[in-house]
């Protein structure tokens, strides 16, 4: 018997509780607090994750900076501590702009926790039917029978609802159009491998994992009828970053002829970026991918490259899957 009966984050009698994602699938375990820069610890380490998450959590985490009395310095403290986390995923960003205009526009009077909690819940609650409306319109669009491939973790762990791609494929599922999902695992930090194994599980849906590589010849061999994945930042004109591997995964559909779609909220769309040069890519600790099993090779004599994503060129996406509907190669988001 399988339930979804997890949740990421909620925010209770003002504290943020939210799943620590670093010790999926092994150990459910929930962190509470209501200390703005344990929040952003949070975020920087992958406790919390996944570029809507990341946005929601920092307006909470913001709202909490006020929790004693209002501060305008520690308001603003505390705006550019949440905005140094992560630089890709723009719904960051999106969120603390929300929170600050709506400061900025609040008479002094106003600005309290309360007001600013509710504007962070609306925050939450607005992805949350966003990604209602993600799943429905990208169900829509699948064929019945349907294999597909998906990367990292865009479910109820990387959003305030059931996810981005994978809501798409959750939706359909309970549509009975989904066969199999393949999870590859995402190296380093295996949000496949921990993350949408986990949550794929606990929604029932039938899964294999594979390692990134094997990718290549499931997508030849026409195993697989669409590759779906979300977006961190998605520049006007289509171009996407996500979680690396993303890229490779489009060139490999593109030329064996298979489907690929992006699925996220407008929120993740980016007008300002004209294109992939205008989206900031993060480059974490190469630590991270020196591991093996229990063993650290980082002492060893070689230096690593580890980019956390890449950008996939708009003319390799075939649609991006958003609240408002399904957008199509060239894309105009106006
Ligand atoms: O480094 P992460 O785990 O935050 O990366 C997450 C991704 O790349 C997701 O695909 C993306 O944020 C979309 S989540 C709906």
């Amino acid at each position: 018997m399988t339930s979804d009966n997890y949740f990421s984050l909620k925010f209770e009698s003002g504290y943020l509780v939210y799943l620590d994602q670093t010790r999926l699938p092994s150990i459910e375990s929930y962190i509470t607090t209501d200390d703005y820069k344990r929040v952003a610890e949070s975020i920087k380490c992958l406790e919390i994750r996944g570029a809507p998450l990341i946005g929601i959590a920092a307006a909470y985490a913001l709202a909490l900076s006020q929790k004693e009395a209002y501060c305008e310095d520690v308001f603003n403290e505390a705006f550019s501590v949440l905005a140094s986390t992560r630089p890709t995923a723009v719904n960051l960003f999106v969120a603390l702009n929300r929170m600050k205009s709506l400061h900025d526009r609040l008479p002094e009077k106003d600005r309290n926790f309360g007001n600013f909690c509710r504007e962070a819940m609306s925050i939450h609650r607005e992805d949350e039917l966003m990604c209602e409306a993600i799943a429905q319109n990208g169900a829509d669009i699948l064929p019945d029978d349907c294999t597909i491939l998906t990367h990292c973790n865009t479910g109820k762990l990387a959003t305030g609802g059931i996810g981005t791609a994978f809501g798409v494929i959750r939706r359909a599922f309970e549509q009975g159009k989904i066969k199999k999902v393949y999870a590859d695992e995402t190296r380093p930090l295996f949000q496949g491998l921990r993350l949408t194994s986990f949550e794929l599980h606990k929604t029932g849906i039938p899964y294999t994992i594979i390692t990134e590589s094997t990718a290549g010849v499931l997508i030849r061999d026409k195993k697989i009828n669409a590759v779906i994945t979300g977006a961190d930042r998605i520049a006007r004109n289509g171009d996407a970053a996500n979680k690396l591997g993303t890229f490779t995964l489009s060139v490999l559909c593109k030329h064996h002829g298979i489907p690929f779609f992006i699925a996220a909220p407008s929120t993740t769309i980016d007008l300002e970026a004209k294109a992939f040069s205008d989206i900031p890519i993060e480059e974490r600790k190469g630590d991270e991918l020196l591991r093996y099993l229990d063993k650290t090779y980082s002492n060893q004599h070689f230096e690593a490259y580890n980019p956390s994503f890449d950008v996939t060129p708009a003319e390799n996406i075939d649609g991006i899957i958003t609240e408002k509907g399904v957008f199509r190669y060239p894309f105009s988001f106006k």
